[in-house]
């Protein structure tokens, strides 16, 4: 388990076990991958980051990872791979979140991408994210750097 801080200076802990937060988070991040490129989507005031979101009543955390990038990209899912969960303690409450990582097998144009203005395909993440605008303040903690590792330890993606 890992304990830091993100961009707003919340803590947050997080783990590469099975669900050691809650077996029914709330949340779900999506880290994509297309044709040897990362999928992004642009969220209308946060930026550019992963697509991801919250998990409906009466669906699984897997469905609404699924679900969300499809939204918010356009993108279908091929494989999706369970990476870790964390836990945001915020000002406003907590948050338990899933990552995963997911294949995409095709991109499809939506007539429209809920809050966000659709997706944004990259050859590379820039080095130095936490210092650049453009991105969402989910891009900007620990949370992505150690989940690319593990993504990459795992022979998951071969970039
Ligand atoms: P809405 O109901 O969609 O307006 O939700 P919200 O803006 O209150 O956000 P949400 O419930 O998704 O998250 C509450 C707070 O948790 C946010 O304001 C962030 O501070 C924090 N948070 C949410 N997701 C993440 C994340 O992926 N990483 C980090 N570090 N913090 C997050």
């Amino acid at each position: 388990m890992k304990t830091f801080y993100d961009y707003y200076r919340n803590q947050v802990k997080l783990s590469f076990e099975d669900h050691p937060f809650s077996t029914a988070p709330k949340h779900v991040w999506v880290i994509c991958r297309y044709k040897e490129q990362w999928l992004l989507t642009k969220h209308k005031d946060r930026g550019l980051e992963f697509p991801g979101g919250k998990v409906e009543q009466g669906e699984s955390a897997d469905e609404a990872a699924v679900r969300e990038v499809k939204e918010e990209t356009g993108a279908e899912v091929e494989r999706l791979h369970y990476i870790g969960q964390y836990y945001v303690a915020g000002k406003g409450g907590t948050i338990i979140k899933n990552v995963y990582f997911a294949e995409i097998s095709h991109l499809e144009e939506q007539p429209h991408y809920y809050e966000t203005e659709g997706p944004v395909l990259l050859n590379q993440l820039p080095d130095s994210i936490k210092n650049n605008t453009l991105y969402s303040f989910m891009m900007k903690d620990e949370v992505l750097t150690e989940c690319l590792k593990i993504i990459k330890f795992k022979h998951l993606n071969s970039y």
